[in-house]
């Protein structure tokens, strides 16, 4: 676990980017976001850095009593918020720790879905193949941020130094994080409606 990114995170928990309710605007990326993957009732979602779990709600009703969800954080405060938020729900577990210290079970999962976290992964190629071994055969992964990758990286660059080197890498390299775990990108977009990354495994 990177202690001093969940001590930066931890700072960052009260914050609004963090924890305000979501504007119309995002709300209309995460209603496209919703129909892009095909969340419905009974799909199973991990979601690594679920933050204070504003997603992580919205997933929850999404998937329903049929459906699972994992939401997991290194931030203690982030956590903390996120089970206050989620309280009484029955189809989410939370967990805090860092995606390296998991080990899912395997092919049991449609929809690996990182919100907003990406940048993050210090093992990034470590990161998707443990992520890529929980999902099923028809299973999707799926990077989004609600800002493209140029504005996330300068925010980055310009942030504490905990995150400084945390950036989306180019589609190359993308392409071949995701190869090595036997998936390829099957919509990458990077514009002024965000960041969305879709990839399915390799037939
Ligand atoms: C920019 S925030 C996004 C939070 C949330 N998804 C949202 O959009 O509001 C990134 C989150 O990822 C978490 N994080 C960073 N590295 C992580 C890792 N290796 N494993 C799990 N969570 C991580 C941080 O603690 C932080 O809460």
């Amino acid at each position: 676990m990177n202690w001093e990114k969940s001590a930066f995170f931890d700072t960052q928990a009260d914050q609004d980017w963090a924890d305000a309710d979501y504007t119309p605007e995002e709300t209309a990326k995460i209603r496209r976001l919703i129909l892009e993957t095909g969340i419905k009732s009974g799909t199973r979602i991990i979601e690594p850095g679920c933050g204070t779990g504003r997603l992580t709600k919205i997933l929850s009703d999404a998937v329903g009593d049929k459906g699972r969800l994992i939401a997991f954080d290194i931030s203690p405060k982030m956590i903390a918020k996120c089970h206050s938020r989620l309280e009484h729900i029955g189809n989410v577990e939370i967990y805090l720790g860092a995606i390296e210290n998991f080990k899912f079970e395997k092919q049991a999962f449609n929809l690996v879905l990182c919100h907003q976290v990406f940048p993050h992964f210090d093992d990034k190629p470590l990161a998707v193949r443990l992520l890529a071994n929980a999902l099923k055969p028809e299973g999707k992964f799926i990077l989004f941020h609600f800002k493209n990758s140029a504005w996330i990286n300068d925010l980055h660059r310009k942030a504490h130094p905990a995150v400084i080197a945390d950036i989306i890498p180019s589609e190359e390299e993308m392409t071949i994080i995701f190869e090595a775990a036997g998936m390829k990108i099957d919509v990458l977009r990077d514009d002024n409606q965000g960041y969305f990354l879709k990839a399915g495994f390799i037939k």
